[in-house]
């Protein structure tokens, strides 16, 4: 064909869409992007309020992006009553079936294929089988009147943990999410034939034709019989737990029986040729999957294989290309682009200009949320890292994080692993040749299951993403400075959409979404600009501050804080035990002094997951208050100066952490962990437990301890792994305080405030005479502002 001719095609059931090619380029404008409304098509099944005007503005602003006003090759598909405002040389059409085949096999690598194409019913059947090559193009080889997707989908209506929509809507969403769900449950071998012959029902043209919903209910009843569900009832029966999974289970396996049942033939007709799958079936990745394990990965599905992606098959099957054509990212820019400026004049927001990949990925690595955004969207249900939300998947509360606070979504949803191409191998046991369109699953190596959490899903799989630097250099840079950071070079990536939505298109969803979740930041990438929540964008610079550490699981990140007595304390003790402790842990900040800092830092050089946060201010502090207020002096403190050093070093500590944030918590909790100890005998597990209960809905926990705590056994590999979001601090070897106390900043800086108040009083009036009296008067006026903690004792019995 010419390469300046026009062609523009429509397609306007569920999931709508116009595309447009000229002189070389690919427009594809989902309507569901441009109304930011799910699945809806134009003026068919779903269809929006004012279909024409869609319409019109749609293709308006497509024949916008280039030099003419007319189009001269029109193709539609299921768009009644629509008139183009534009004038148009000539009309082709092309059917349902043969669309899709046209958008697998001309995406696909493949110069010829043997493709499958089935789905939920179009104009041109259901199941169909095509081979296909770049010169003959595609042809018909055989049709089954089987539909897989109705039977697939229908059984969601009846399962408790996916959320119950009309069938309009649940055509849709459905399958996906029973998908997700059915890695829980067990396939049962003596329910298969029941399933087997529910899905032979679904035959539209044979005799077992169902055609309306008694007769559809009447089969769905059957088989809930036939399984031992009592008392079924279409309206109100909602199964739960493990017997609604195995259902899920079972029904996956029917599906991919009844697909091999059909495809097998042409499987074993064409053994060498690679297969590509088209329809809203083909996003069934597992599949999927094992159709790629069976043909040596020679599988391809397209980024745009629902009917989302028929308005661009047509066109591809009109154009027959030779070479294969890439629509992954041939979607919308952003068109709210030149607002952005003013949405920021919101002070609800913070920016900071100028982030490259090094900090982004740093930041993403402490277990930051980040919105990311970048030339053209996604065509199709998957964003791909450019509509992208994307965290570190090693922070083992992540996946709930954004199924409930970010993208509220079911529990069970799993979350996409991204990764380099050339770096698959060592994460996953993968069985394609290249996933760049997140369709095929893949087993989570055991090494890195426990390491990444929020990707392995319940059936140690990952639907997988893999990227090389041609497919998207920004991704695959953002990865590479990533991996500097990290023990592992995988990202999380889910859209950028709250449930229910489509995957964005205008900064004002993002902000949305900034300001009303988990969602730490929105970037930019070709600004270069992070947008926090006001107040946010400190987070991000402290986080840098932090930078280079090994990948940060709160299991085993310990604060200490370091203030032997003399040098030899330090040597003798202090780091033998540092050392130690190092080992066990993944991530250690020490608190020290600048003089300890200098002599420490020289014994940890080059370990990047040690850090230190440095207090100048303390023998000022100390001088100040000894030798300036009191009478007494220092001299008197000097056997006890560690002692007494300890007990002001502490809110001073307290409140530095506070202003500044340094381990980025929003939530703290203090306890002295001297308690714990060996010989107190108390029951450690469940005090922790008192304590992650208090810090469990707004961030971390902080502990404070004494050296006898520092040096027992309470934190080695066994304590740490027990415990979820724990950070201690040790300070050196005070008076046991068996209290705890915990808040936000600033109440925890009004009470450090109220516990130097109380000292400098003391010291004033020359009382401070036994520094029980002075710990005592503190949390006796403090008690009444903080909710304090006894740690009881418990029996050794009992513990
Ligand atoms: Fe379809």
């Amino acid at each position: 064909m010419s390469s300046d001719k026009l062609v523009l095609s429509a397609y306007g059931s569920h999931n709508g869409a116009v595309a447009m090619y000229y002189k070389g380029q690919y427009w594809v404008v989902e309507a569901e992007r441009w109304l930011n409304s799910k699945n809806i098509g134009i003026s068919n099944y779903m269809p929006c309020r004012n279909y024409q005007l869609v319409f019109d503005e749609i293709t308006e602003w497509l024949l916008s992006q280039t030099d003419k006003s007319h189009v001269d090759v029109y193709m539609t598909g299921y768009l009644p009553h629509i008139k183009p405002k534009f004038r148009y040389n000539e009309m082709v059409g092309v059917d349902h079936h043969s669309a899709h085949a046209a958008c697998t096999f001309y995406q696909s690598p493949y110069k010829e294929a043997l493709i499958f194409t089935f789905d939920g019913g179009g104009d041109a059947g259901y199941f169909n089988v095509y081979t296909a090559d770049r010169t003959g193009g595609i042809k018909l080889i055989d049709k089954f009147n089987q539909d897989l997707g109705f039977p697939y989908m229908i059984l969601s209506d009846y399962l408790a943990d996916i959320k119950k929509e009309s069938l309009s809507i649940g055509n849709l969403v459905y399958a996906g999410k029973l998908m997700g769900l059915c890695s829980y449950g067990t396939v049962h071998d003596e329910w298969l034939p029941f399933f087997l012959d529910f899905y032979e029902k679904f035959n539209y043209m044979g005799n077992s034709y169902i055609g309306g919903a008694e007769a559809r209910h009447e089969a769905i009843k059957t088989l809930m019989t036939q399984i031992g569900v009592e008392n079924f009832d279409f309206e109100d029966t909602r199964l739960e737990g493990q017997l609604a999974w195995d259902i899920a289970a079972t029904t996956q396996r029917a599906f991919e029986e009844f697909f091999f049942k059909f495809a097998r033939k042409y499987l074993d007709q064409y053994p060498d040729m690679p297969v590509c799958l088209a329809g809203g079936c083909a996003l069934n990745v597992l599949l999927n999957t094992r159709l790629a394990k069976e043909r040596n990965g020679k599988v391809f599905i397209p980024p745009n294989t629902s009917d989302c992606g028929i308005a661009a098959g047509q066109l591809l099957h009109y154009q027959a290309p030779e070479h294969q054509v890439d629509l992954t990212y041939s979607g919308l820019p952003i068109m709210d682009a030149n607002q952005l400026g003013y949405y920021l004049e919101d002070r609800q927001y913070a920016t900071i200009e100028n982030v490259g990949f090094e900090d982004l990925a740093t930041y993403i690595h402490q277990g930051f949320i980040v919105g990311f955004i970048q030339g053209n969207s996604e065509h199709g249900s998957r964003a791909l890292g450019n509509r992208s939300i994307i965290c570190n998947p090693g922070i083992k509360e992540m996946k709930d994080i954004l199924n409930e606070k970010v993208k509220h979504r079911e529990w069970y949803r799993p979350f996409a692993p991204l990764v380099k191409l050339e770096h698959v191998d060592k994460y996953f046991d993968f069985y394609g040749d290249d996933c760049r369109h997140m369709t095929f699953v893949a087993d989570v190596k055991e090494e890195w299951r426990e390491k990444m959490p929020a990707i392995t899903h319940q059936d140690n799989t990952g639907r997988l993403q893999t990227v090389t630097r041609w497919q998207n250099e920004a991704i695959y840079d953002l990865l590479t400075e990533f991996e500097k950071v990290s023990d592992h070079g995988v990202l999380l990536n889910t859209s950028f959409n709250d449930n229910g939505k489509p995957i964005l298109t205008r900064y004002s969803d993002a902000l949305n979404l900034l300001r009303n979740t988990k969602l730490d930041a929105v970037y930019v990438h070709e600004r270069k600009l992070m947008i926090f929540k006001n107040g946010d964008e400190r987070k991000f610079k402290k986080s840098l501050e932090v930078g280079g550490l090994s990948d940060v699981s709160l299991d085993t990140t310990v604060n200490v804080l370091v203030f032997p007595k003399d040098d030899a304390e330090l040597n003798d003790s202090f780091i033998p035990t540092l050392k130690k402790l190092v080992d066990k842990t993944e991530r250690i900040t020490i608190v020290t002094s600048v003089h300890d800092g200098k002599i420490l830092s020289n014994v940890f050089a080059g370990n990047k997951n040690v850090r230190f946060h440095l207090i100048p201010s303390t023998l000022h502090y100390q001088n100040t208050l000894i030798h300036g207020k009191t009478k007494t002096g220092f001299e008197q403190y000097d056997r006890d100066s560690t002692y007494f050093f300890s007990l002001f070093i502490r809110p001073f500590w307290v409140k530095e952490v506070m202003r500044d944030n340094v381990f980025n918590t929003k939530y703290h909790l203090f306890i002295d962990l001297s308690y714990m100890e060996e010989g107190y005998n108390y029951n450690i597990t469940r005090d922790i437990k008192v304590l992650s209960d208090f810090a469990k809905d707004d961030g971390d926990a902080v502990g404070i301890t004494g050296v006898k705590g520092f040096k027992s056994t309470v934190f080695d590999a066994a304590f740490l792994n027990k415990n979820e979001r724990w950070k201690a601090v040790v300070d050196s070897d005070i008076a046991p305080w068996p209290y705890i106390f915990y808040g936000n900043v600033e109440t925890i800086e009004w009470f450090s405030n109220h516990f130097e108040a109380m000292l400098l009083w003391w010291l004033t009036q020359d009382r401070v005479g036994k520094l029980e009296d002075y710990i005592f008067m503190s949390y006796a006026e403090s008690q009444h502002h903080y909710k304090f903690l006894e740690l009881e004792k418990v029996d050794d019995n009992e513990a």
